[in-house]
């Protein structure tokens, strides 16, 4: 049932470039120029007229969020706010009927986000579910919805769930900026085009395992490690974090990479390992430039570059390659190494990979 893999996780890992791929497959018509997706179609009113998207989720799923709200406003031009589903329905939050609220969740079955949608609707809000599980509770409790194809995800830390969920988002941004005009017609077709091309360049970032793997040996008994990332890949750093987190149990943080300055650049020495996803195109010079930064205070570094990079080599201690992509699909690419870099060192130190301690994989308490 794994495949032939070690472990779920791993299983999963691999299986995202076909995950990606059925996620969008018959909903990204190249040849017409059209994203297809009934519950945008049928509810285009609903998404046009809102005063903004909010986007209620836990976890990975809320790190996919935070992907979206930075595609989201650069495509489509909406304002979108994202929401912890927890800190949401405990504090009054102000909803109103011009509200669209999207619940994102692998399981469909979280309590927090589950409540949440239910505040909402109450308010009048219109909300729109992105579930991998179908007929589950979210899905059930949405107005309308669009679901990951991402198949039965059974490793409690996330991984193909993640990147489906951002596959999914992004076509709806796409979908919306066409229908708003906030695209061009020539961007829009070169979104399909580099989207359709995502599955391929997933396949040759997990190219890079033996790499990883070495890293993995080099770094595996740090007490802290430290994701940094910009734009749209500081959701990326967050999930570095998280996923190194879990199933590892070495204590991680990620940053926006230009936080670091307003106090964690105080945690660094030679003891500290800093991931830094610093891909073309994303600030790459002012990225260049926290690097630096860690540099001189020793740190070490890991860089996720894009392939061909000349200027991180030349100050990092590591880099791992990734494919080039459009700035707003390299959370797609650039995620992939990060989880790659946990599930070895997890493995490394012995540690219950698919199954970490106090984890469940789906959280139906409050
Ligand atoms: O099923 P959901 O997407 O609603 O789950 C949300 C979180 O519980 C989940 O993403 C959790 O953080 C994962 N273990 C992360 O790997």
């Amino acid at each position: 049932e794994k495949g032939g893999y070690e472990h779920f996780m791993l299983k999963e890992i691999h299986e995202q470039p076909k995950a990606i791929q059925d996620t969008y497959r018959g909903r990204l018509l190249r040849n017409e120029a059209i994203i297809k997706m009934a519950g945008i179609e049928d509810n285009m009113k609903k998404f046009l007229n809102a005063n903004r998207i909010i986007v209620v989720a836990c976890g990975t799923s809320w790190h996919a969020g935070l992907v979206a709200e930075y595609i989201f406003e650069d495509l489509a031009r909406i304002p979108v706010e994202v929401e912890y589903a927890s800190e949401f329905r405990y504090r009054n939050p102000v909803i109103t009927e011009n509200d669209v609220l999207i619940a994102i969740s692998q399981s469909g079955e979280t309590a927090d986000t589950l409540a949440a949608i239910k505040l909402a609707k109450s308010k009048g809000a219109f909300v729109f579910g992105v579930c991998n599980v179908v007929g589950s509770s979210i899905a059930r409790e949405s107005h309308a919805g669009a679901y990951t194809h991402a198949g039965p995800e059974i490793g409690v830390a996330s991984t193909k769930a993640f990147t489906t969920q951002i596959t999914v988002l992004t076509l709806i941004a796409l979908r919306l900026a066409r229908a708003k005009g906030t695209i061009s017609s020539s961007d829009f077709r070169q979104h399909l085009l580099e989207l359709e091309m995502i599955p391929g360049k997933v396949e040759q970032a997990l190219k890079s395992d033996d790499l990883i793997k070495n890293i993995a040996n080099i770094y595996k008994d740090a007490k802290n490690m430290l994701y940094l990332g910009r734009g749209f890949n500081f959701p990326v750093a967050l999930e570095g974090a998280l996923k190194l987190k879990e199933i590892s149990y070495i204590h991680a943080e990620g940053y926006p990479a230009a936080e670091m300055k307003h106090g964690p650049i105080a945690l660094i020495d030679e003891n500290m390992p800093v991931i830094v996803i610093a891909t073309k195109k994303g600030h790459y010079e002012k990225v260049v430039s926290n690097i630096q930064e860690i540099k001189s205070r020793k740190g070490k570094i890991i860089g996720i570059v894009t392939e061909g990079d000349v200027q991180v080599r030349q100050l990092a201690d590591h880099v791992i390659e990734v494919p080039e992509s459009l700035e707003a699909l390299s959370p797609l690419l650039t995620t992939i190494p990060l989880q790659l870099l946990s599930y070895h060192i997890a493995v490394m130190l012995g540690k219950n990979v698919d199954q970490p301690r106090n984890l469940a994989k789906s959280v139906t308490v409050e």
